[in-house]
Order: C-alpha cells, then structure tokens, then sequence
C-alpha cells in the first residue's frame, strides 16, 4: 500500500470504530435505563369503529405522505396525536372538503391536480371511519401533537416566547399556560364545594 492509502485506509478503520462504539454505549445506556430515552407521548386504544377506520387508512395509500401508529414516512405531517386537536367531524369534513376546512392554503389535500385529491372521492362511509380511526390518535399534555403545553414551568418556554413572539402578543391573544393555570384552579375550587 502507499502511505496515502494507508492514511485513508487507516481514517476509515478509525471512523468505523467510533461508530460501533458509540452504537454500542447508547444501546447500553437505552437497555439500562429504567425512563425510556424519549418519552413517548402519542398514544392508541381503538374502538372497533375506529379499528375498521384503521384498516380502510392502510389501503388508502395514505401513508405515502402520512406517519400513524409508528409506520409510514417522517417527510410528511405525522397524524399520531391529532386526535387530541380535531375531532372526528372536523376530520371528516377536512377529508370530504380539504381547502373549505383547512383554515390555510393546502398543499397535497384539495382539488384536482392536488396529489390528495382522489381522498375526497373514497366513499363517505369510509371517510367517517377514518374521520373516528384519526379521532382516537391521543397525544398526551407537551407532546408536539398536543393542545396543552408541558406540565410545569419552562425556562426554555419562557426565553423562546420572549425571543419569538411579536411584541404586544399578550394584548391580541392570550397565553394558553395562564388559561390552564385559570382552569387548573377552577377545578380544585369546584372539587372543594
Ligand atoms: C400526496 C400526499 C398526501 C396523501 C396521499 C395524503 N395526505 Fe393527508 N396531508 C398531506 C399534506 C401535505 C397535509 C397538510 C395539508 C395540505 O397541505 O394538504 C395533509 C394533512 C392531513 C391531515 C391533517 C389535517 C389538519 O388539519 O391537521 C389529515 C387528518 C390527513 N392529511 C389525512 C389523510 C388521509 C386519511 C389520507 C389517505 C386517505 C391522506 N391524508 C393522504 C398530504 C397527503
């Protein structure tokens, strides 16, 4: 071998060996670790409508562009934990009239030539089944999908919405935390009486 060979050769030996060892520290790590390394916060239980929906999805090409029940592509808009946001009337009618329910301009969704379009032709009964599968796709409180923020404060909240937000948010919208907060205590109130 020629000494450029070598030092190449020897690079890539180099590079393999890091790889294998850090594969094998985070799997150890992973296996030990009584919390899983990321928490998971979507979560399932369907009804058999919800099941038979299920299944109509899966024959519907649908995950092409989707992510549901941890299969299909990560290039698209996951649906894990929609259900916690819409529910199943709105998924129906974004399904049946996409451009009408969206509340934005749609990309895929809508009508011809859109890629989805052909969604909106699959037969009613079968967009209500799907409109109760998507419905029972829960995202627990700080998961991405979810409504509500993480439990708790967040400095990391904090700096991003003094860092974000356009000022005089607080004046035009209001702060989701302080209405939890507000609910929170509305509640233990209520369970006192
Ligand atoms: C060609 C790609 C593509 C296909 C196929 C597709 N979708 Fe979508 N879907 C999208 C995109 C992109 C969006 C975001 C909205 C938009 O821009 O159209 C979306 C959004 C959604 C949403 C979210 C709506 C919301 O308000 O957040 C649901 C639910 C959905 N799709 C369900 C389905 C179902 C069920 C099927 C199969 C019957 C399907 N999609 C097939 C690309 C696709």
């Amino acid at each position: 071998m020629k000494k450029g060979e070598k030092i190449l050769f020897g690079i890539v030996i180099f590079l393999i060996v890091i790889t294998v060892i850090n594969f094998t520290v985070l799997e150890s790590v992973r296996r030990n670790s009584e919390k899983p390394l990321f928490p998971i916060l979507t979560h399932f239980n369907f009804t058999p409508e919800g099941l038979h929906g299920y299944e109509i999805y899966q024959h519907s090409n649908c995950y092409s562009c989707h992510r549901a029940v941890g299969s299909g592509t990560s290039m698209g808009v996951s649906l894990d934990g929609l259900g916690s946001k819409h529910d199943e009337n709105y998924f129906y009618h974004f399904l049946k009239e996409p451009e009408k329910t969206y509340g934005a301009k749609t990309m895929d969704h809508g009508l011809p030539p859109k890629d989805a379009a052909y969604v909106s032709d699959i037969p009613d009964a079968d967009l209500h089944s799907m409109a109760i599968f998507l419905s029972e796709l829960k995202a627990d409180q700080g998961s991405s999908s979810a409504f509500e923020p993480p439990k708790g404060e967040s400095s990391f909240i904090d700096a991003m919405v003094d860092m974000w937000a356009p000022d005089g948010w607080r004046t035009q919208f209001k702060d989701i935390r302080e209405w939890l907060k507000s609910k929170t205590e509305e509640e233990k109130q209520n369970a006192t009486h």
